[in-house]
């Protein structure tokens, strides 16, 4: 009886260092990220059947502009999905060519990482609108481009993976930043910080 006492302390002790090791995971170097708590079962149909709070870590809902403050090409900055290293982002309206991601009205606008994906490359002012062409580059440092219109596929140099799109929800005028598809540049997950 005493060793199944002993036994469920040293379980419970263990559960607990358990929780502590992936509240650490999921904080460390995440500061910025949004925390939402949820209700789990562990071990259903046991004698340790029991309900936990879990905290879930996922992308932060930003406000990133005002949808009638957009211009046609001319793109507006951000931060995300936080304000550290290689987070430069880019919201644009792409004068009515409907693209992959794209919200209003015309699906037009779109958001991208301004980091290529190759080596770093900063892509500031290099979005052009030629004909019904939509394109982020070319990169100064190996001319890479990327086509905004299909989520940001390589169209030409030294990249091999597509430039990270930042996911988008419309809530009335207000632009939001929910997610992002790809990894940013110099991170081995987007929501730490490098
Ligand atoms: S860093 Fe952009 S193409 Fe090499």
């Amino acid at each position: 009886m005493n060793d199944v006492k002993k036994e469920d302390k040293s379980a419970a002790a263990h559960g607990k260092c358990m929780v502590s090791r992936r509240q650490f995971l999921l904080y460390s170097g995440a500061s910025a990220a949004a925390v939402s708590t949820v209700s789990i079962s562990l071990f259903p149909g046991t004698s340790e059947a029991k309900t936990m709070k879990a905290k879930v870590l996922g992308y932060p809902r930003k406000l990133i502009a005002k949808l009638s403050d957009l211009k046609d090409h001319q793109p507006v900055n951000f931060n995300y999905p936080n304000d550290g290293p290689n987070t430069s982002c880019m919201v644009v309206k792409m004068g009515n060519v409907k693209s992959g991601g794209g919200i209003g009205a015309k699906s037009d606008v779109v958001a991208f990482s301004y980091l290529c994906t190759h080596q770093g490359g900063p892509m500031q002012g290099t979005y052009k609108a030629v004909e019904d062409q939509r394109v982020l580059g070319q990169c100064p440092l190996h001319l890479s481009t990327y086509d905004l219109r299909r989520h940001g596929i390589i169209v030409s140099g030294q990249a091999y993976q597509s430039i990270p799109q930042v996911l988008l929800e419309l809530e009335g005028d207000n632009i939001y930043a929910v997610g992002m598809m790809g990894l940013l540049f110099g991170h081995r997950e987007n929501l730490m910080e490098s």
